[in-house]
């Protein structure tokens, strides 16, 4: 299994044949093939068992049977939930990092990929026009990287307040922020204090406002804002919201998982003052920069209480700590093994320069602009809110959840394109959320026009 004999020379030839392939697809299918377990089960059926099997049989399997089994989210035509449009040179040297079992815990391990993931953190702290001591590391995902930072707040708030011990804090989030914010404060037993804005976006003047009625100020230890919600593309009144965190000595956490790729659009940037006010910032850059799964950037202003938070400890791991010039990853977020997941964005940067990615992010914010244009020449139509970002939210007159829903299966049926609908204030609607920089107009018309025949 360890040693390169006929087998392992067969599997290199076969499955990087496959991989080009799959590499070489331009564009990329939706597909959809069978999610029916019973299936699946008969195109698995004896592969896994004591003895094993011709790799290019099972290959072949995952070719035929499994692969297909998915929506591809870096096809042009996925147009739900969040994207995902890895570059070819990201996806590439992603293959690089798996052929290398990097062990991305410690600059002990890992040194040079871990300086070079360092200097893309440093690009997204400038972006985001964090001080020089910004610092911290890549982990799987949004939903990890808000965790980690809001651990890191209630730890701060406790400190802070070591009369309050044994007693539940809480954070001030927006009705729009993400799931995983709802997740990360039961896991660390905290509570929310909702903020509800008439038009979604949270605001200073709404969380002044709350913090002044409230009952029990002293609970509080941050205020979480997003920079992108999901659901719409909101950008928060980061500027308020981080002055008023300064002036009641709450944790500033932007959650930019989505939206934190547009500090590199220049038409939208501005959208983005205050951001240079976080404590914590989060950017996913398996969304919108491109970067294959799964890659999330989580950044501290102030990297030495994110270490006093979350350094880990043992009798083996003392050689890690302690070395010359040391960052260790691991002191940054719960996890200790780590895949060096920042390095195909770092080698997709280097590859394409920082310009290119500004403009592929532009393209998708002007493709909802045009989609927006689009909607409100349509009288069957209408448009909710003007896109900030690359999420539009709009609805069909007349149209009940049961016609959205069969419209989408429709799409996806017929390979158009993958749009489930969403909700909003309640209410069933359509939503587009681009991110792909070859996703078309004309693609756009289609799935509009689709919806004339109520
Ligand atoms: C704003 C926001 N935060 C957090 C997340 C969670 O990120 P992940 O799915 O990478 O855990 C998402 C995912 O869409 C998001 O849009």
């Amino acid at each position: 299994m360890h040693s390169v004999d006929r087998t392992t020379e067969q599997m290199i030839r076969s499955v990087l044949a496959y991989a080009e392939n799959r590499l070489r697809l331009d564009p990329v299918p939706l597909d959809r093939g069978s999610r029916d377990p019973a299936e699946l089960d008969v195109a698995l059926s004896g592969l896994l068992g004591e003895d094993g099997h011709d790799p290019d049989q099972v290959l072949g399997v995952y070719a035929s049977l499994l692969a297909p089994a998915v929506i591809s989210a870096d096809s042009p035509r996925f147009l739900g939930f969040i994207p995902a449009a890895p570059t070819k040179a990201s996806l590439l040297f992603d293959m690089v990092v798996s052929c290398a079992s990097i062990q991305g815990i410690s600059w002990l391990e890992a040194a040079g990929p871990i300086h070079a993931e360092n200097q893309v953190l440093r690009l997204l702290a400038d972006k985001a026009g964090l001080p020089v001591s910004a610092g911290g590391c890549f982990v799987s995902g949004g939903s990890a990287a808000n965790l980690s930072a809001l651990a890191v707040a209630r730890e701060v708030a406790k400190r802070a307040s070591p009369d309050r011990a044994g007693r539940r804090w809480r954070a001030i989030v927006g009705s729009e922020a993400h799931s995983s914010i709802g997740n990360t404060l039961r896991l660390l037993e905290m509570d929310a204090l909702v903020v509800p804005t008439a038009d979604h976006r949270l605001t200073g003047g709404a969380v002044r406002a709350a913090i002044q009625a409230d009952g029990d100020p002293g609970s509080l230890a941050a205020i979480v804002a997003t920079s992108g919600t999901t659901n719409a593309g909101i950008i928060d009144d980061l500027a308020g919201l981080g002055e008023v965190a300064g002036e009641h000595h709450l944790w500033f956490h932007v959650d930019g998982a989505y939206g934190g790729a547009g500090l590199f659009a220049p038409s939208v940037r501005n959208a983005y003052a205050g951001i240079e006010l976080a404590d914590s910032f989060v950017l996913d850059p398996h969304k919108w920069l491109f970067a294959p799964f799964d890659c999330a950037a989580l950044l501290y202003r102030d990297p030495a209480l994110a270490k006093s938070v979350h350094r880990q400890d043992a009798g083996y791991l003392e050689v890690i700590h302690d070395q010359p010039g040391e960052w260790n990853p691991t002191d940054y977020a719960y996890q200790l093994t780590r895949r060096a997941r920042g390095l195909p964005l770092w080698f997709s940067l280097c590859v394409h320069g920082v310009r290119a990615y500004s403009a592929a992010i532009e393209t998708a914010i002007d493709l909802a602009r045009q989609t927006a244009a689009e909607i409100r020449s349509r009288d069957y139509l209408e448009l909710i809110r003007e896109p900030e970002l690359s999420v539009v939210l709009f609805r069909r007159a007349g149209w009940r959840p049961a016609d959205y829903a069969s419209w989408a299966d429709r799409l996806l049926d017929d390979q158009v394109a993958f749009l489930p609908p969403t909700t909003w204030d309640g209410e069933t609607v359509a939503r587009f959320a681009f991110l792909h920089p070859h996703t078309s107009m004309d693609l756009v018309t289609q799935i509009l026009d689709r919806m004339a025949d109520g």
